[in-house]
C-alpha cells in the first residue's frame, strides 16, 4: 500500500542527496533520460503533481504550470537563476518557486576570476601551444604577451551576492573596483572594499574588465549591446558568468571581430550548448566554458540538498531556505500558519 502523501516530478537526474531525501516522503517520478526533459514528457510528467524539481534547462512556463493542475504547490529549481520559470504565473497561482540562493556564490566568483586570468594572460592559448606541440622556441620575449590585472579597473554589473564576492577577490588582486546596480549604491560594500558606484555609461567607459553579475529579466535582456561596446576601451575584456542573453551575442561577435574590445571570457551563451556554427568558436580572443560556474562537487551537492529541503519544507507547511516569490509564502503563512 502506498502511504506517501505527495507526488513529485523530477525533470532529470541530479546529484545526491536530492532524490533520496525527497523519496523518503514522496513518490518520485523521475525523467531519467539523461537528455533534457522533452517538452511533451514535461507536460505529461507534471500532471497532477504536488511539486516539480527542475533545472535551468527546463522551461517552466504558464503551459507547464497549467498542465500540472491545481495540486501544484512548489517549483523547486536546482539553480539560483529563475529566468526559466514564469514567476508571475506561479505567483498568481499561489505556487512557491524556490531556488538554491547563495550556495553557489563563492564557486561562481572563483570561476569569474579564472576567466579574468585566462583571458588577460592567454592561459588557454598557452596550454594549446604546449599540448599541440607548437611550442618550438622555448622562452621567448614576445611569446603570448598579455594584460596586467594588478592596478586595473574591474567594472561589476550587479553588485549582489556574486558581484560582491568577485569584488572581494578583485581587491586581493589590487584592482580598482567600480560597479553599477539597478538598485543604486550599496554603501556597505562601498565602504568595505572602496568600490565606487558609477552610471552604466561610466562602467562601460572605465572598465578594463567588465564583469556581469546581474540576473536575467526583461530589463537586463540584451543590456550589453553595441552601444556599450562602442563605449568600452579597445583593451577591455568582457566577462560573463551570469546569463548569456544579458549580452546581445551578435553585437559581441561584431565587437570582437572589429577588435573594439580586447576579448571575452564567457561561461554562458544565448543558446546552450553553443551552436557549432557560432563564430565565437573560431576566435582567438575568447575563452569559452560550458556553463560551469557552480560546477564543484561540493557546491552541486549542496544545491541538491537545498533544492530537496526547499521542496519538502513547502509541502510540509514550513519555510523553504530560499524562495523567489516570498509573497506567496506570506499568503500561505496567513492561510495555513506555515511554521
Ligand atoms: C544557476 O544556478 O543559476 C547557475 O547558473 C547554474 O548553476
Amino acid at each position: 500500500m502506498n502511504l506517501k502523501k505527495w507526488n513529485v516530478y523530477v525533470t532529470r537526474q541530479i546529484l545526491d542527496p536530492a532524490i533520496p531525501l525527497i523519496s523518503k516522503e514522496c513518490n518520485v517520478f523521475l525523467n531519467d533520460n539523461e537528455s533534457q526533459s522533452a517538452r511533451n514528457d514535461l507536460l505529461k510528467g507534471v500532471r497532477n503533481k504536488d511539486a516539480i524539481l527542475c533545472t535551468l534547462k527546463d522551461t517552466i512556463d504558464a503551459r507547464v504550470i497549467e498542465a500540472a493542475g491545481p495540486s501544484l504547490k512548489v517549483i523547486s529549481t536546482y539553480s539560483t537563476g529563475v529566468d526559466h520559470v514564469d514567476l508571475e504565473e506561479a505567483t498568481k497561482k499561489g505556487i512557491c518557486v524556490t531556488t538554491t540562493g547563495g550556495v553557489l556564490t563563492e564557486a561562481t566568483a572563483d570561476l569569474t576570476l579564472a576567466l579574468i586570468l585566462a583571458t588577460s594572460r592567454q592561459i588557454t592559448r598557452g596550454h594549446n601551444l604546449v599540448t599541440r606541440k607548437r611550442w618550438k622556441k622555448g622562452w621567448d620575449p614576445h611569446l603570448l604577451l598579455g594584460s596586467d590585472i594588478y592596478g586595473k579597473v574591474i567594472g561589476i554589473l550587479g553588485l549582489g551576492r556574486i558581484g560582491s564576492a568577485v569584488a572581494r577577490r578583485a581587491k586581493g588582486f589590487d584592482m580598482d573596483i567600480i560597479y553599477h546596480n539597478r538598485s543604486g549604491r550599496n554603501i556597505q560594500i562601498d565602504e568595505q572594499l572602496g568600490a565606487k558606484y558609477v552610471t552604466m555609461d561610466e562602467l562601460a567607459e572605465h572598465s578594463d574588465f567588465l564583469s556581469i553579475h546581474c540576473s536575467l529579466n526583461d530589463e537586463s535582456f540584451h543590456l550589453i549591446d553595441k552601444s556599450i561596446f562602442r563605449q568600452m576601451k579597445n583593451t577591455a575584456f568582457l566577462i560573463n558568468t551570469a546569463r548569456g542573453s544579458i549580452i546581445n551575442e551578435k553585437h559581441l561577435i561584431q565587437a570582437l571581430m572589429k577588435h573594439s574590445i580586447a576579448g571575452a571570457g564567457l561561461d554562458v551563451f544565448e543558446r546552450e550548448p553553443l551552436p557549432s556554427t557560432s563564430p565565437l568558436l573560431k576566435m582567438k580572443n575568447v575563452v569559452l566554458l560550458p556553463h560551469i560556474g557552480s560546477a564543484t562537487f561540493l557546491t552541486r551537492t549542496k544545491m541538491a540538498e537545498i533544492s530537496a529541503i526547499n521542496l519538502l519544507n513547502v509541502l510540509n507547511g514550513k519555510r523553504p531556505i530560499y524562495i523567489a516569490n516570498p509573497q506567496v509564502l506570506i499568503s500561505r503563512l496567513n492561510k495555513s500558519k506555515v511554521k
